[in-house]
């Protein structure tokens, strides 16, 4: 590691504490949690707000066409810059720290380096990019894989939402956020995302720093059954087209599927929407979506054509209609080496323990590490939890995750 001379520096925890208190007052659910689906009103004002964040920060701003907002804090040199950041969406019942977390550190060491005077050989920058979490839009890390030309804008500005008939353009313009800088690959040293684990693993093994090699495949998929609805009562099993039955029969198909594979796959059906949805109606319609993921390729590919053919399968034998759209499908990502080792390295000179892992969350990194080198850094989540209102970090533990970031950025930004 190339040493640099502030490696006694320090980030400033209640300052940091303070800006993700106030990031949460944005969405803010009663009895706690957060619910700030992407481009709505609530992620307009958190954006704002984290804006002006940035530019008290003499940072100088830019928001792109898909409204990812980058913020540059100078350097001494003209050299491409060290970036960090995350995202501010939520999902509907998400917590306080994900995404929030990773921009509001990156805002706490652009902070920490003014009030100590430092100003680094490269740039810092802080980004937050649109729609990661995919909730309310597909795919999910929407805007960072447009900036690093992994879909192309204008589809993505024509993506309609789940929950109105409202695109992802209708709604940039409506909340001003679609920038005028052009999107693409950003010209960049590195970047470096810090984010909380959203898994069990760091507090089972009761380790403080999670160095993330990479993130896993991500397959996801919406299935749509058309069948005939008709009376619970009069009409004999043999003689439905019923669209639910299929679509439940699926969902059993997944679970099976996943006890079969065994190792790291993953699967789950979070949403599924029967119509008319009532007691003593046979379905006529079943929308649902299939969440796949695995840390290898081509197991993960062999599960999403598995689970196609037996949905076409059953909708055959049920007379029902399929028609079917992939939402996500990412490949495997891993992470550099060595910039990897650094964060290791970085969170073993501050005194913390470390595990090396693989992410089971989608993350802007994973887009990110297609254009620079790329790493993350993973504090633990308490029970494991995420996207569920109870999602905790205690405060030493955001803490300690941000000296690391502290350290990493300021080892990148001096080569
Ligand atoms: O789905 C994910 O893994 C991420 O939260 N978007
Ligand atoms: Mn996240
Ligand atoms: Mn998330």
């Amino acid at each position: 590691m190339t040493p640099h001379p502030w490696s006694a520096l320090r980030v400033d925890g209640a300052r940091l504490l303070q800006r993700l208190h106030d990031l949460g007052q944005f969405g803010a659910l009663e009895g706690g949690g957060t619910n700030r689906l992407a481009l709505s009103d609530a992620d307009k004002a958190a954006r704002d707000w984290t804006v002006q964040q940035m530019r008290d920060l003499d940072m100088a701003v830019q928001v792109d066409a898909i409204g990812n907002v980058v913020a540059t804090c100078a350097g001494r040199e003209g050299l491409p810059p060290v970036m960090t950041g995350s995202h501010i969406d939520t999902v509907r019942t998400g917590g306080l720290y994900d995404g929030n977390y990773g921009v509001m550190a990156g805002l706490e060491v652009v902070a920490t380096l003014r009030a100590a005077g430092v100003r680094t050989r490269r740039p810092i920058q802080v980004a937050f990019f649109t729609n990661e979490e995919g909730a309310r839009f597909q795919p999910d890390m929407m805007g960072s894989l447009v900036m690093v030309g992994g879909m192309p804008l204008q589809d993505a500005l024509h993506v309609q939402a789940v929950d109105n008939v409202a695109t992802v353009g209708e709604e940039l313009a409506r909340i001003g956020y679609a920038g005028s800088a052009p999107v693409g690959a950003p010209v960049v040293d590195s970047f470096v995302e810090l984010h909380i684990e959203q898994g069990p693993v760091l507090e089972q093994q009761g380790q403080q720093i999670g160095v993330v090699e990479g993130v896993q495949g991500i397959a996801w998929m919406e299935l749509r059954f058309s069948g005939t609805s008709n009376h619970a009562g009069t009409t004999p099993m043999a003689l439905r087209h019923d669209a639910g039955m299929c679509a439940m029969r699926c969902a059993a198909f997944v679970h099976n599927l996943v006890a079969c594979y065994g190792g790291s796959q993953l699967g789950t059906v979070g949403a599924l929407q029967l119509k008319p949805n009532l007691i003593n109606v046979i379905a006529q319609e079943a929308l649902m979506t299939v969440d796949l993921r695995n840390t290898q390729a081509a197991p993960l590919r062999q599960a999403q054509a598995e689970v196609l053919a037996f949905a076409q399968r059953v909708a055959h034998e049920n007379g029902v209609q399929l028609t079917h759209r992939p939402l996500a499908d990412f490949e495997p990502v891993a992470f550099d080496a060595s910039l990897v080792d650094g964060v290791e390295q970085h969170a073993h000179a501050l005194g913390l323990s470390t595990l090396r892992m693989s992410s089971g969350a989608g993350h802007d990194a994973q887009m990110l590490a297609r254009v620079c080198p790329t790493a993350m850094v993973f504090v633990p989540s308490r029970e494991g939890l995420s996207h569920n209102v109870r999602e905790y970090t205690a405060p030493e533990q955001l803490v300690q995750g941000a000296n690391v970031l502290l350290q990493v950025l300021l080892q990148r930004a001096q080569r």
